[in-house]
């Protein structure tokens, strides 16, 4: 059996992936306190890297009022960029493309790892969860300081030696808080209309291809991942996704990388017509007019197959910490091999860093846990 995933894919930049699978991005909560790349993570990235045609790293802060998560990934500063290229090496060692995710939490950041500091978002609107707290709506001069910390981010990107950086402008960050018109309910240029809303990505991508323009000398990838819709209302539904796709489009993007948890899920918000799956939604509004990468409980080959059926490319996420040579295991044809649970007795053999797997193993429902 050939699969078409297993076929290379060349970026219209130029930058060839050896296949079309992309390990997705996903926090380890393992750096140092400092954000400094740790031992632990460089090795479960290296036996994750020697399949998939590109890994997407865990999401790492542009700035330390931005951390969301506790012992989080930083490119906040040029002290940053020693682990980082560490981590962009060894991704690259076997083969794979090595692509940094950066992000900013907003009002998803939290005190406690951001020197007991407020939280900064568009307006001063709690986030709809039990922990958050009211953050501090942004000056017009805030906004222009966080587009050149993106933008010096890809900087340090291209510095320590990756092939390109993804912008986390979903899961309900920065990026997407921008977007939506729950946490976006400024009144100046960056908020109000859904033009106005798109404002800041749209900046922000902008000073990020200057940065690639001016410094990378090789094929640098920029692609924007986001949540197509929000939970809350008034919140993000798919006409203002509909229309973030056409300013990155237009703004020449590399790649537009989805973030939902089933390749085939339908809405998230009101009516759940099991006939209208979101993903194809979207690659069908897309209409090739630039590569979209799926993902979402993607783990025997079929799933990967059928979600090229309104993608380019699809990124695995758990199925790549359950088993790290699915990859390998699929171009052998060596399919009943593959993992489809983690084994708590084989906990050695995966070389999850411990933070990660405490916390996967204290949620009996995130991923399947056997014995
Ligand atoms: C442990 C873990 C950490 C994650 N961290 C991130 C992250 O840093 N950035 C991001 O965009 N998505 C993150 N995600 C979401 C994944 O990228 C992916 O979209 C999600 O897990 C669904 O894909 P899957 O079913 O293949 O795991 C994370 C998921 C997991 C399981």
């Amino acid at each position: 059996m050939t699969y078409t995933f297993l076929e290379p894919y060349t970026f219209t930049n130029g930058l060839t992936l050896r296949n079309k699978i992309l390990m997705a991005p996903m926090t380890t909560s393992s750096s140092s306190p400092e954000g400094d790349v740790t031992e632990d993570e460089l090795i479960y990235y290296i036996v994750r890297s020697s399949g998939p045609g590109a890994i997407i790293t865990a999401c790492a802060y542009i700035s330390s009022e931005g951390q969301a998560f506790l012992n989080g990934m930083s490119v906040a500063k040029d002290s940053h960029v020693e682990g980082l290229s560490k981590l962009a090496s060894i991704i690259k060692l076997q083969g794979s493309k090595a692509i940094l995710q950066i992000y900013h939490g907003g009002r998803m950041s939290r005190r406690q790892f951001n020197g007991s500091r407020q939280p900064v978002a568009p307006s001063s609107i709690r986030a709809e969860r039990k922990w958050t707290e009211t953050p501090k709506e942004l000056t017009d001069g805030g906004i222009t300081i966080l587009i050149s910390q993106f933008a010096s981010a890809v900087k340090r990107a291209i510095d320590a030696g990756f092939d390109g950086v993804e912008l986390h402008g979903g899961n309900t960050y920065l990026l997407q808080q921008f977007v939506s018109p729950h946490s976006n309910q400024r009144e100046d240029k960056w908020g109000g209309s859904l033009e106005n809303r798109l404002r800041f990505p749209l900046e922000v991508i902008k000073a990020c291809q200057e940065v690639i323009k001016q410094n990378a000398d090789r094929p640098f990838l920029l692609g924007y991942r986001f949540s197509p819709e929000e939970v809350e209302t008034p919140g993000i539904r798919l006409t203002d996704t509909y229309a973030l796709i056409d300013i990155l489009v237009k703004q020449h993007i590399d790649y537009l990388h989805l973030s939902v948890n089933y390749y085939y899920q339908p809405s998230i918000v009101g009516f759940r017509d099991y006939k209208y799956q979101i993903p194809q939604l979207i690659g069908d509004y897309i209409n090739n007019r630039v590569p979209l990468i799926s993902v979402g409980s993607i783990k025997q080959p079929e799933d990967a197959e059928n979600a090229l059926s309104h993608s380019q490319l699809v990124s695995l996420g758990r199925q790549l910490i359950i088993d790290p040579k699915w990859v390998q295991k699929v171009e052998a044809g060596d399919i009943r091999e593959i993992e489809t649970a983690l084994h708590l007795s084989k906990k050695h053999q995966y070389n999850v860093p411990e933070p990660l797997w405490i916390a996967i193993t204290a949620s009996r429902t995130w991923f399947p846990i056997k014995p």
